[in-house]
């Protein structure tokens, strides 16, 4: 190794030390701030936990911009820009025009794997499959209360 590169060397552990440092200070003050302020309500959210999986899920995640009953009025659903709206879950004509595979496409990759808006989050992150299938049972049940009738 030459001396040029033991400098460079040691410059980097310097500055990594530094930023470690750093952080270091940082990180107290910013949780004391943290654990007065962050307990905090969320006025968006009303639900409550029904003991339905896939209902209790939907109201805390779909509810913001699908709205709790499904209609596409939450309060997120202005705020999605132009032309955009999220889709009205109620409406058991479009829900029984899907087959559960397409609505689990749509909830697992995002809107924009089926051609749809990308304001239609992907859920893979969030929600196992079989949490995704609890959902769509609740849209089944509890939202469009409706079947797939593309046969009929
Ligand atoms: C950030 C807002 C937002 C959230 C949160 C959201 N959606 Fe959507 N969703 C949309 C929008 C917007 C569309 C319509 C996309 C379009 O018109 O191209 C949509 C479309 C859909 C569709 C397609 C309906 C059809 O026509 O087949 C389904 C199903 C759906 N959402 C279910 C869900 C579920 C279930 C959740 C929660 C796990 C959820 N959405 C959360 C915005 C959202």
């Amino acid at each position: 190794m030459n001396n040029c590169q033991v400098r460079a060397i040691s410059i980097v552990l310097c500055l990594g030390m530094m930023a470690f440092s750093d952080a270091g200070f940082a990180k107290e003050p910013l949780k004391k701030e943290r654990s007065r302020s962050h307990i905090e309500l969320d006025p968006s959210n009303t639900g409550t936990y029904t003991g339905e999986a896939g209902k209790d899920n939907f109201i805390a995640n779909c509810s913001p911009c699908h709205g709790e009953a499904g209609q596409g009025d939450g309060p997120l659903a202005g705020t999605l820009g132009e032309g955009v709206k999220p889709r009205n879950l109620s409406d058991a004509k479009l829900l029984s025009a899907r087959t559960d595979d397409f609505l689990f496409k749509v909830i697992k990759s995002g809107g924009a794997a089926v051609g749809f808006s990308e304001a239609m989050p992907s859920w893979k992150e969030t929600f196992t499959d079989a949490q995704i299938k609890q959902i769509i049972q609740h849209l089944r049940k509890g939202i469009c209360k409706c079947k797939y009738n593309g046969n009929k």
